[in-house]
């Protein structure tokens, strides 16, 4: 495992995706698996930057996303389809039908996980997996629980992680109660993974994950046996690490 330590989120975002882009310079068809949520807006916010400077190339580059809510189509403002096309997919020259991230609409949602695992199998193994952590210790929506899921799998998300996604929804807009997953396994077979961590309210979960023990009820910790883990966090994030 690697700490990077940044000064803040400017820094942290910086950092991160400076990883991001040495990993599309050193494989122009790179697998990213990406992420949503307010974490890891930062950097791409700087891909798209870089893009619009002529230093990356997105044109061979696959996608996978963590995660979608169940029951939003992609152009709901608050879909991961959608931050994903408004944050980055179409302000760079990715194609379209090279970004995958889990149908939320779909009519059998168990036949979607399959089909998304089976997504993962073709364009695996993710060279680089960019994660964020959640309060609770989340990675992706693998929620505290009592054993690790290893496949795509339908995740009732736990009463913090709903309060934590409400702010991005418009007050009294209902926030989703579930969403559809990557499992852990996909995770841990990816070649690198990058988690980008900012802010004080994130450094119980942080220490839980680089300190371990690694348990299911702070999924995060899983990462700890991974052989390639790189974390980004800023200082407030790591508030309570040596
Ligand atoms: C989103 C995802 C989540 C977030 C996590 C942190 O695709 O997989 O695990 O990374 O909830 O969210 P923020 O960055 O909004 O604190």
């Amino acid at each position: 495992m690697r700490i990077i330590r940044a000064k803040d989120y400017k820094d942290m975002s910086e950092k991160a995706a400076s990883i991001i882009w040495a990993q599309m310079l050193l494989k122009k068809n790179s697998v990213l698996g990406l992420a949503t949520g307010g974490t890891v807006l930062g950097i791409y916010e700087i891909l798209c930057e870089k893009y619009m400077e002529g230093e990356l190339d997105f044109s061979s580059v696959k996608t996978l996303n963590l995660d979608e809510y169940v029951g939003l189509e992609g152009r709901h403002p608050q879909s991961y389809r959608y931050y994903m096309d408004k944050n980055l997919f179409e302000k760079v020259n990715i194609l379209k039908n090279n970004t995958f991230l889990p149908n939320g609409l779909a009519e059998d949602l168990k036949r979607e996980c399959k089909d998304y695992d089976e997504t993962i199998r073709q364009l695996g193994p993710i060279d680089l997996q960019l994660l964020g952590l959640g309060r609770n210790g989340h990675i992706g929506f693998n929620e505290p629980d009592d054993h690790f899921e290893d496949n795509t799998h339908v995740r009732r998300l736990n009463e913090t992680t709903i309060k934590d996604n409400s702010r991005f929804f418009e007050m009294g807009e209902e926030v989703p109660k579930s969403a559809i997953t990557m499992g852990i396994k996909p995770i841990m077979e990816a070649k690198a993974v990058l988690l980008a961590v900012s802010g004080a309210e994130k450094a119980k979960a942080l220490k839980a994950v680089l300190e371990g023990p690694v348990t299911p009820s702070v999924p995060g910790s899983i990462l700890g046996k991974h052989e390639n883990l790189i974390v980004v966090a800023d200082l407030d994030a790591l508030m309570h690490v040596e």
